[in-house]
């Protein structure tokens, strides 16, 4: 069984994902780690050096990569991965459930003004500009991440709580 997790940044992927893997014994991919791996750089190191195209064709090569090798895996996306190329239709058809872990602007502003430094697309945007930003991106953003099997609402949720809803839902 596979499962893939998305969202946006800061949506919580890494840590359901960890909770999910504990839960069930599944093992956890984690792509950007995988990225970061394959290529001996940090994500930020990625993007600066090599810029954003080299990142997004990385991106869809790993993904394919590890629905093909993997056999009972959750998969947890990047925030961007979903919306470039064909990720989403790669990841609906190869594994048993894509599911969005949804937060709200707010919820995502709050969550993301403490963490901004290793996104590379979020650094240099002020606080008080994000979540018109957060806001723009997640709508067109949007239309990649509905497409999912499985939308879980986060917000006020721990990832034991979000972990649990996932797996009753399954
Ligand atoms: C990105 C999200 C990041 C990482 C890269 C690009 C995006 O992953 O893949 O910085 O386009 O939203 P997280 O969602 O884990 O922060």
């Amino acid at each position: 069984m596979k499962i893939v997790l998305l969202g946006y940044m800061g949506s919580g992927k890494s840590t359901v994902g960890k909770q999910l893997a504990k839960n069930t014994g599944m093992k956890l991919v984690d792509l950007d780690h995988e990225i970061e791996r394959k290529e001996n750089l940090k994500i930020p190191e990625i993007f600066a050096v090599k810029g954003e195209i080299y990142f997004r064709k990385k991106e869809s090569e790993v993904l394919l990569e590890q629905l093909n090798e993997e056999e009972n895996a959750i998969i947890s996306l990047g925030g961007g991965t979903p919306c470039y190329g064909n990720n989403m239709k790669i990841a609906l058809e190869a594994s048993e459930s894509v599911i969005y872990l949804k937060v709200s602007i707010p919820g995502l502003v709050q969550r993301l003004s403490k963490e901004k430094e290793l996104r590379p697309l979020i650094k240099n945007i002020p606080d008080e500009e994000l979540p018109e930003f957060i806001g723009k991106h997640l709508f067109e953003r949007n239309i990649f991440y509905n497409q999912a099997n499985l939308v879980i609402e986060c917000d006020g949720k721990s990832p034991e709580q979000i972990s649990e809803e996932i797996e009753s839902r399954l």
